[in-house]
């Protein structure tokens, strides 16, 4: 995506260089691996129901699922999964306020529950879906996120669930690409870039 690195993105007012953070042969890599680590959890629990968090996780939800189901075919045999759509963020910044566009389809209760997110930014979105699904009694619930922005962790890790597989941490930097939009647009790049003012 040479042209997106030398046109750069324009935020409103200003003007920002986008620099590739995460190729795709690398984003496909570590997905897999982290897939052999989840498949390799859930094979004793016997089953997974995967919660999508639209639109964001698009492409790493489907990399993902793909790739559990070539690390344990049993497992990808029996899979199910569900999608939800949340909002949270304006632009470049989190609103602090999650309105749900559309809801599961099936309630999670008795399921082994893997939630799949995009990033984990203030954790305000996922703090609140995990309360929510926990308040349907899943048999087990854990969390994939394919970036985490530890510096902005505005919630108690608690809030976040017991087990948070993440792809890759990051700085506080905007990100967009491989499902990550600005206001819609660039979310079927393959790559993940950052976003940094031009001074
Ligand atoms: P919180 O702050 O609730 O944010 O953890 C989570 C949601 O906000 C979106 N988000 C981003 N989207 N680039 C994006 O394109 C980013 O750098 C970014 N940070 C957060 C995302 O939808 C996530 O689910
Ligand atoms: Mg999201």
């Amino acid at each position: 995506m040479a042209s997106i690195l030398e046109a750069g993105v324009q935020v409103g007012d200003t003007h920002m260089a986008a620099r590739e953070l995460f190729g795709s042969a690398q984003l496909q890599e570590r997905i897999r691996v982290l897939a052999d680590e989840i498949a390799g959890d859930y094979a004793e629990r016997g089953s997974v129901h995967t919660v999508t968090v639209l639109n964001g996780s698009l492409h790493f939800s489907s990399a993902l699922r793909l790739a559990l189901a070539e690390a344990n075919a049993d497992l990808g045999a029996t899979m199910t999964s569900d999608t939800i759509h949340l909002a949270s963020y304006h632009g470049t910044g989190s609103t602090g306020e999650v309105k749900k566009i559309s809801d599961l389809t099936h309630s999670v209760e008795g399921k082994h529950v893997l939630v799949i997110e995009d990033i984990i930014d203030t954790g305000k979105t996922l703090s609140v879906l995990v309360a929510e699904l926990l308040a349907q009694r899943p048999a087990s619930l854990a969390v994939a996120a394919l970036l985490r922005k530890p510096e902005k962790l505005a919630v108690p890790a608690e809030e976040l669930g017991k087990t948070v597989y993440v792809g890759f941490d990051i700085g506080p930097e905007f990100v967009i690409g491989y499902g990550l939009d600005y206001d819609g647009l660039y979310r079927d790049l393959s790559a993940i870039y950052a976003l940094a003012s031009v001074s």
